[in-house]
């Protein structure tokens, strides 16, 4: 029986990338020459929703490009990638920007110039609630404002809409006792900001991260880390769930390429392991090649590698 495309909504942001290829990111004071600069769409909310509409979501993102060029080729762009992009409005003002710095060895800086992602308002959030409100899951990252971010939650929460979020940037004051999440999804830094502990303790503290979890309302935490397994912990214990190898080229966006393909599985009803496996396979692959984009699978391309790892166990 063919697979229903699962519906999901993205709020989020939309980024123009300017790339600088280095061979290693500099300290503080240092100047560094690039051997290359390039110019590429970016933005962890259409990064994550693209990844989703890579997989076979039907997608529906949510936020503000600015009324400059850059906003309407991303439009266009976003438009010829098979995502819903009616509900991202045009402010005026300049697109959001990402100075990134890529090193060889694929390890990157970021700083985020929000420009159009900050006119995404609570009261423009709530304009899109029929869309919230039926989703199969909503996923938010906060490159938005939080306040804004939070109304989304709210909306879906009223509904019982699933909330998948990756809290990166990390606020520190994120309201974790008005809101409840499904899925929250981490790297080690951003898992160990909010919990004030080392994930890569979590295998031997369950209980006590368990404490956590449960303080901040949230079902289940999803820490990637890189090229070691992948740790989920919810009131079940903890499991691990491999990465696939890879020799990456650069590593931007790989978190985002995760985040929505898992949304993806999540909301077609795959069983956990193995939507993380999944997902653990598609961030994998999404470092493969250049770009926040560039690299994100399509499907099809994460079955593959799946299938070529179980034939040389
Ligand atoms: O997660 C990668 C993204 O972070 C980049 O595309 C950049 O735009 C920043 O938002």
């Amino acid at each position: 029986m063919a697979r229903a495309a699962a519906n999901l909504v993205v709020v989020g942001s939309m980024n123009v990338d300017l790339v600088a290829s280095v061979q290693h990111l500099p300290a503080a004071g240092e100047t560094v020459s690039a051997s290359s600069l390039e110019k590429r769409f970016g933005g962890k909310g259409a990064n994550q929703a693209l990844s989703a509409a890579r997989q076979g979501a039907n997608v529906t993102l949510i936020g503000c490009l600015g009324d400059d060029p850059d906003g309407r080729d991303y439009r266009n762009h976003l438009r010829r990638e098979g995502v819903n992009c009616s509900t991202v409005t045009t402010v005026r003002g300049g697109t959001g920007t990402a100075f990134i710095t890529v090193d060889a060895r694929g390890e990157n800086q970021i700083i985020v110039i929000p420009g159009a992602n900050s006119a995404l308002t609570a009261p423009a959030l709530k304009v899109q609630r029929s869309r919230i409100e039926v989703a199969k899951a909503l996923l938010l990252q906060l490159e938005v404002p939080l306040e804004s971010a939070v109304e989304a939650i709210r909306l879906a929460n009223g509904r019982q809409v699933p909330v998948l979020l990756n809290p990166s940037p990390c606020p520190a004051d994120f309201p974790w006792d008005q809101v409840r999440i499904e899925m929250l999804i981490t790297n080690r830094g951003e898992a160990a900001d909010i919990f004030g502990a080392d994930p890569d303790t979590l295998p031997d503290h369950v209980a006590d991260w368990q404490e956590r979890l449960k303080a901040r309302h949230i079902r289940t935490l999803i820490v990637t880390r890189g090229d070691k397994s992948t740790l989920i912990l919810n009131e079940d214990g903890c499991k691990r769930v491999a990465t696939l190898p890879v020799k990456p080229v650069d590593t931007v966006g790989a978190g985002d390429t995760f985040a929505g393909a898992f949304a993806t599985y999540f909301a077609e009803g795959m069983p956990m392991l193995e939507a993380v496996r999944w997902a653990n396979a598609a961030a994998a692959l999404a470092t493969l090649k250049h770009g926040a984009q560039g690299g994100i699978p399509m499907r099809g391309d994460v079955q593959s590698a799946l299938s070529r790892q179980e034939a040389k166990k």
